[in-house]
């Protein structure tokens, strides 16, 4: 079989390391070309993740893999689109919006950016959440004209919730919503938080976090109508926090729901899902989509961290909340870089192909 042709664009990034990683021996997928700014365009991407003190800047566990060392980091517009069949987009959401538009009149984008996040023809996949919304990639290629679309990922604080929450609405019908998150460093990229700000220290706010996670939320969990997405009937409240963990956001969640609910139901309720989830056998997905703990000293980033490659979220702490008739609260785990950015978007790279859809 040919493998398909990607690119990743800003591949020296955060996210885009992380595509590196995860594109490492993909059995489907080649990266064959590689883009980011002009501060790095022309260099091989040993030089191109240098620090100004000239420091290889490696941000992901592990070795960087050999593939990619030598490989000439390119400008946008030297990317041959001729000779590829994918991009995936990690670049940083205000460059993204006219890269993408330029990208997607081609090919298939997989973007980690906010860029087009909220338009009424792009919807914002999780793979195996809402997998049917992609019947609207095919509307959006019309409506643009493209060759290809543009398919993002949610902002990496909204995967988590919504992946605990999907089983929750479905079953009982959430209600309500309230998360705290403790958001990790790698979240807000390469240059995104100063040492000494973070070290001892928590950040009580993340500019337009609370908002994104919202709308989200229920552009997510909402249903494919006639070509449009109609939002998730679910009220959400979130406040968003940097705490001085490298990888990994954990989140604080009060859920209402219609029918009641217990922390053994719930368990059973993931359990059952994670029997029956969609993406399951694919190359970057987990044996288990859910982890559920009774031990109420998990989740813990560190522990949870590389389980199921990242691409598991982890759900502890569950027990029934007395504020509402019927509901619970829970502290949940995911990945920002694996399942919340990179390795969720070739996630959704490989559901799509096997859609047919790349
Ligand atoms: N970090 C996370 O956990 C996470 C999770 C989910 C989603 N996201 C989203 O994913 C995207 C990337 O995030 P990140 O954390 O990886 O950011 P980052 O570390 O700041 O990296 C940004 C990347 O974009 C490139 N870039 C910037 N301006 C560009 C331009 N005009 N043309 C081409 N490339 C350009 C940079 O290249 P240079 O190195 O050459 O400057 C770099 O490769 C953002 O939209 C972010 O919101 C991040």
């Amino acid at each position: 079989m040919d493998k398909k042709r990607v690119a990743i664009i800003g591949v020296t990034g955060s996210v885009g390391q992380e595509f590196v990683q995860s594109l490492e021996n993909h059995p489907w997928f080649e990266v064959t070309q590689i883009a980011a700014s002009e501060r790095s365009a022309g260099k091989k991407y040993l030089d191109a993740i240098r620090n100004p003190s000239g420091i290889v800047a490696w941000d992901v566990e592990g070795e960087i893999p050999e593939y990619i060392k030598e490989m000439t980091v390119k400008r946008i517009d030297e990317l041959d689109v001729s000779q590829l069949d994918l991009v995936f987009s990690a670049v940083e959401s205000e460059a993204a919006r006219a890269i993408e538009t330029q990208m997607a009149a081609d090919l298939p984008v997989i973007s980690t950016s906010s860029a087009y996040r909220y338009e009424d023809d792009v919807p914002i996949l999780i793979p195996g959440v809402n997998d049917a919304q992609t019947e609207l990639l095919e509307t959006q290629k019309k409506n643009r004209n493209w060759k290809g679309f543009v398919a993002p990922l949610p902002n990496c604080t909204t995967t988590g919730l919504v992946i605990t929450l999907k089983p929750l609405l479905e079953k009982y019908g959430a209600k309500k919503v309230m998360m705290t998150s403790m958001q990790a460093i790698s979240g807000g990229g390469k240059s995104g938080v100063s040492a000494m700000g973070i070290t001892d220290n928590i950040l009580p706010y993340i500019p337009k976090e609370e908002g994104k996670v919202r709308k989200e939320t229920r552009k997510i969990l909402g249903t494919l109508k006639d070509g449009k997405i109609e939002d998730a009937d679910i009220r959400v409240s979130c406040t968003c926090t940097r705490v001085p963990v490298i990888d990994g956001h954990t989140e604080s969640v009060f859920v209402e729901t219609e029918k009641e609910i217990d922390p053994l139901s719930a368990k059973d309720t993931y359990n059952e899902y994670n029997k029956t989830i969609s993406v399951a056998g694919l190359p970057s997905a987990p044996q288990e989509y859910y982890a559920f703990h009774e031990d109420p000293t998990r989740p813990q980033p560190r522990m949870e961290r590389s389980v199921g490659g990242g691409m598991t979220t982890t759900i502890g702490r569950v027990e029934k909340e007395e504020l509402f008739d019927h509901g619970l609260k829970y502290m949940l785990f995911s990945h920002n870089k694996k399942m919340g950015s990179a390795k969720g978007a070739v996630l959704l790279a490989e559901m799509l192909y096997k859609k047919g859809k790349i």
